[in-house]
């Protein structure tokens, strides 16, 4: 692409997934006039919403209520969540997804044409919308393709955005770096939307994509903005053992058990219902994903699960499903065990182990995704707006994305509608960000002490060691000091790969920065959160403290030391801190 100055979009949206695009589309809508921009490092259907499986929840059944959708979501995320922005969530959702529908999701169906919804973990009601187990695929698509018609949205695919453009507290857009010529150039906006989604590779089983290293929350954070609950990172009860690929929630949704090294379904043991609940709804396999990870490591500690090469394990089974539920519903578990695991889950059990899924934490914001700098903002899993607490109820993410995607485009378009001039430094700071890449990973920083993917594997152990499903102050403390030293020695590496075009050393190195700034918001959050809820428990501090701990926690970056925690009450609305019940003492209504 041939360039004559700098480049300037009146919006620019960082990230190509669901969360932006949506955002996109939204801008477009508001103001026809605004130029935007999509900056993404991969091409936008390779984003990872594309493997989003299970479905997206929203209300839609005469039998299910706004007010039993909000609750389900504010126990899951044992109360950690905004009440305000959760009511906001539920009352847009199913507009949203009537939405996605025209633009062209093929969204399953009842027998009678009606919309088919689903159960899933911690929900009482089914009100999961889904398109077959490709649920993110076909949401991704229509996306895609209602942005194509939309001529001010001008892409910017395989540019990696390595800053933020901020001068006067003001984000005045990104320096972006364009892998196929290794320009590295200024991209200005008068409003910048973060869509960048998690950080699941900060550790090493997870369920995300290699692209999901929390590039726009540790630019964020970098920049003077704060990163809001990341001690809360969620571990999907069932992913497969080596890979981490998903075996979706609909496959126990469906009627899949869980079953230890003995064939006993072992969730009965802890608190989460008996097999002979009725209705299945919230109980057993269908509880939230904290309390059955959580089970999981209860049982490995009993000598109750299996071992492989991959570490400990237990087993998904279907096989009663039958082979019309299976070929119907959840085709693509199928086709990914006989893929991965080379075995047919018709007659087979799945081997399945927990692993990261999620990050409840993200850039904070506020209900539009306005994050405290001005001109930024931040949706999807990359923002903490917050609804998900300290435990994401599946299927809730895909709806985030929809309907805080499309509040955070309309906020950032009418902001970008206002006349705003540009700093006079923007293209010395682009020059400056230019000089710290080559500074930092071409020339000689010292004796190297390891190479990228020595450091990226020490990272992973010490996140899995000491921030993992169970936490202590003397697991969180060593992990800290690993990853202080690892960033130390990532100051001392230097790429091998001199070359511009396609330099995927250096993207990987920018990349680990990226991780290893997010790694140590999330420990030390976690280790200054001396308490357990949701999915940051405590070894030492094993109960909920709702008289200190019933607050958001917010990470400043704190140059040259660990980053400075404050802390921000959680909003309530309707819903006092209650008990989280599942199986049959869980509330049949919603308990108002
Ligand atoms: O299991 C799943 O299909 C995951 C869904 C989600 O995380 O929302």
């Amino acid at each position: 692409m041939a360039r004559y100055g700098p480049e300037e979009h009146d919006v620019l949206i960082v990230g190509g997934g669901g969360a932006g695009l949506r955002a996109a589309i939204a801008v477009a809508e508001t103001n026809p006039k605004l130029s935007i921009a999509v900056v993404s490092k991969v091409y936008p259907m390779r984003s990872h919403t594309v493997s989003a499986e299970g479905g997206a929840a929203a209300v839609i059944k005469p039998d299910d209520s706004l007010d039993d959708h909000a609750y389900d979501t504010i126990s899951g995320g044992d109360w950690l969540c905004d009440q305000d922005a959760i009511e906001v969530f539920v009352k847009e959702a199913p507009e949203e997804m009537i939405q996605l529908e025209h633009w062209g999701c093929p969204w399953s169906r009842e027998p009678n044409g009606s919309i088919a919804v689903r159960s899933f973990g911690g929900m009482k009601n089914k009100r999961t919308w889904f398109a077959a187990d490709k649920t993110g695929f076909h949401m991704l698509h229509s996306m895609f393709q209602t942005t194509l018609k939309y001529e001010p949205i001008q892409r910017y695919d395989e540019f990696y955005v390595t800053s933020l453009l901020t001068d006067d507290g003001r984000c005045q857009g990104v320096v972006a770096l364009e892998l196929a010529t290794g320009k590295i150039e200024p991209i200005l906006a008068k409003s910048v939307i973060m869509c960048t989604g998690g950080c699941g590779k900060v550790f090493p089983f997870t369920t995300n994509a290699n692209i999901k290293t929390g590039d726009g929350m540790a630019q964020a954070y970098r920049a003077g903005v704060p990163l809001k609950d990341m001690e809360f990172v969620q571990y999907h009860p069932t992913g497969l053992p080596f890979t981490g690929i998903l075996i979706t929630e609909a496959a126990r949704a469906e009627g899949g058990h869980l079953l230890n090294k003995d064939g006993y379904r072992y969730l009965q043991d802890y608190d989460l219902g008996t097999p002979e609940d009725k209705p299945v709804l919230r109980s057993m396999e269908l509880g939230p994903r904290d309390r059955l990870s959580q089970a999981f490591e209860k049982e490995k500690e009993k000598g109750r699960t299996l071992e492989g090469p991959y570490g400990h394990y237990v087993h998904l089974d279907v096989r009663h499903l039958g082979k019309e539920v299976v070929k119907e519903r959840i085709p693509f578990v199928r086709e990914l065990c006989r893929k991965y695991e080379n075995i047919d889950p018709l007659h087979e059990l799945i081997p399945v182990r927990p692993v990261v899924h999620y990050i409840m934490g993200g850039i904070h914001t506020d209900i539009n995704g306005a994050t405290p700098m001005d001109g930024l903002y931040a949706a999807g899993e990359t923002a903490c707006v917050s609804i998900n607490g300290a435990n994401r109820l599946g299927s809730n993410s895909l709806t985030e994305l929809l309907v805080f995607g499309a509040r955070v485009g309309k906020a950032a378009a009418e902001y970008a509608s206002r006349s705003l001039s540009y700093s006079q430094q923007l293209e010395a700071l682009a020059k400056d960000e230019r000089k710290r890449i080559e500074k930092n990973f071409f020339s000689d920083n010292g004796t190297s002490t390891g190479t990228i993917a020595d450091i990226r594997k020490e990272m992973h152990r010490a996140m899995e060691n000491g921030a993992g499903i169970y936490r202590t102050e003397q697991s969180l403390s060593s992990s800290r000091d690993a990853i202080l030293t690892l960033q130390d020695r990532l100051k001392r590496v230097r790429i091998q790969d001199n070359s511009f075009t396609f330099n995927t050393e250096l993207i990987a190195a920018l990349e680990l920065s990226n991780m290893l700034d997010v790694a140590e918001t999330i420990i030390q959050s976690a280790l200054e959160r001396t308490e357990s809820r949701g999915s940051h428990q405590r070894i030492d501090y094993p109960d909920r403290n709702d008289d200190d701990f019933l607050t958001h926690s917010l990470a400043y970056r704190n140059p040259g030391d660990v980053p400075r925690i404050e802390y921000k009450p959680v909003t309530i609305t309707k819903w006092p801190p209650g008990e989280r019940k599942y199986g049959q003492q869980a509330e049949t209504s919603n308990p108002q």
